[in-house]
């Protein structure tokens, strides 16, 4: 996903050479958001839209052009993420990926070890495209099965039945070197029980890496519709507080423990892109309506491209980019987006690089009321991240925590 207010580092960067490794970097990572989808889940506000003909290699050329934009704009980066998100990017064909990343190589130089992952839709059709996307230079996918049972498929609107779900998963094994799938719970009715029942047996499919995202009643959905006339009732807040526990005992149980609020790994699989958002690096963004963030002149940058896919290919086509928001962010800006993405991970966040990035302490008294109040933790490195209870409420503490 693109990550729409994703933290930064600009302070680490003022000075040396661009790409300069350092332990603490996250480095710098590339997302192509491919905007279209075979028919749109009543659940989702992502941007992503249902179109019967695609000139699909009209559209590569235009995320390649796209792409020698941000490069002149951040030059001299290493690759060390890419990441196609969606949308349903596994509807595009091999040798759209293929001209992207030949596009990227020939922006910017790429590690050895780059990851690119690229987000599947577990249907049939899409699964035979997955070895054209490996050939093309993918070596993770993320599966979106988002219920492993056909009557929840269906209540979410999803194409793919369960025994799809998991012929696509035992392929995508014996295709990438790295995989994840996406699960969604807090569904309506949903027990502590029968999340545990579903999520252990997720687990005993897990390879490396699983997300698992609490239903959200995003406005101006279906769900949304249904929700505001009664007709759709999600667990409340107690009911939502037990099945994240669930999920943290069973992930943990099973090897996969979060690193961030909704994602679970194995010790040194987490995804290495989402780590650049969360920890402030940097990122370039190309395709309709994708959000990046760039140390532009020393000063961070978040850049934002139009939504609607065809306005942005005309845009592309005319003018080599289709930027519709390009916003210097103040020190202040910076170091809230620290907050929000560093408190989510596992890991938590230093207070004093808080302090680099804001010119400002975190106050001592501040972060024992929050202690008390069993939203935030101290680490013994010193870093600080937010309890269960305090990802409930993460803006609330954020706002706290920087006033
Ligand atoms: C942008 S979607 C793209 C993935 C792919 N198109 C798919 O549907 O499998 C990324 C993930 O966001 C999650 N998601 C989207 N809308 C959500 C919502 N309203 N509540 C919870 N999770 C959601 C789903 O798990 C989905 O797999
Ligand atoms: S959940 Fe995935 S497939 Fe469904 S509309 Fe959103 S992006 Fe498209």
């Amino acid at each position: 996903m693109p990550g729409s207010l994703e933290g930064t580092l600009r302070l680490l960067r003022a000075e040396g050479p661009e790409d300069a490794e350092r332990a603490d970097d996250p480095g710098f990572g590339v997302y192509v958001h491919w905007p279209f989808c075979a028919a749109k889940c009543p659940y989702c506000d992502f941007n992503s839209h249902v179109r019967r003909d695609t000139d699909q290699l009209r559209y590569a050329a235009a995320l390649a052009r796209e792409l020698d934009y941000m490069a002149a704009l951040a030059p001299g980066r290493t690759v060390r993420s890419v990441f196609f998100g969606g949308g349903t990017p596994s509807l595009m064909e091999p040798v759209v990926v293929e001209t992207v990343l030949d596009a990227i190589a020939r922006n910017w130089p790429v590690a050895d070890d780059v990851e690119v992952t690229l987000e599947a839709n577990p249907t049939s059709v899409e699964a035979d495209r997955f070895a054209g996307y490996r050939t093309a230079g993918v070596n993770r996918v993320s599966l979106g099965i988002q219920a492993l049972n056909d009557t929840d498929l269906r209540f979410l609107g999803r194409l793919h039945t369960r025994a799809e779900a998991l012929g696509a998963l035992k392929l995508a094994r014996s295709v990438f070197d790295r995989i994840s799938f996406d699960l969604i719970y807090a569904r309506p009715g949903q027990t502590p029980q029968a999340w545990r029942r579903e999520l252990e047996e997720a687990c005993g499919y897990a390879a490396d890496h699983l997300s698992l995202y609490q239903l959200t009643i995003e406005p101006d959905t279906p769900f949304a519709a249904l929700h505001a006339r009664g007709r759709l009732i999600v667990p409340d807040d107690d009911s939502a507080r037990d099945l994240y526990d669930v999920t943290l005992e069973v992930t943990g149980q099973h090897g996969l423990p979060a690193y961030e609020i909704s994602n679970h790994a194995r010790p040194g699989e987490a995804c290495r892109h989402n780590l650049v958002y969360w920890r402030g690096g940097e990122w370039a963004a190309v395709g309709p309506g994708a959000h990046g963030r760039l140390d532009i002149l020393g000063e961070r940058t978040a850049l934002s491209t139009i939504k609607a896919p065809e306005t942005w290919l005309a845009a592309v086509e005319a003018g080599g980019q289709g930027i519709t928001e390009r916003l210097v962010l103040s020190e202040a800006e910076v170091a809230d987006e620290f907050l929000v993405m560093g408190l989510r991970l596992a890991d938590g966040i230093d207070p004093h690089r808080y302090e680099s990035l804001s010119g400002r302490r975190l106050k001592d008294a501040r972060i024992s009321d929050l202690v008390g109040y069993g939203l935030i933790e101290r680490l013994d490195s010193g870093c600080l991240r937010a309890t269960p209870s305090g990802f409930a409420v993460l803006n609330a503490v954020v706002a706290d925590l920087a006033a």
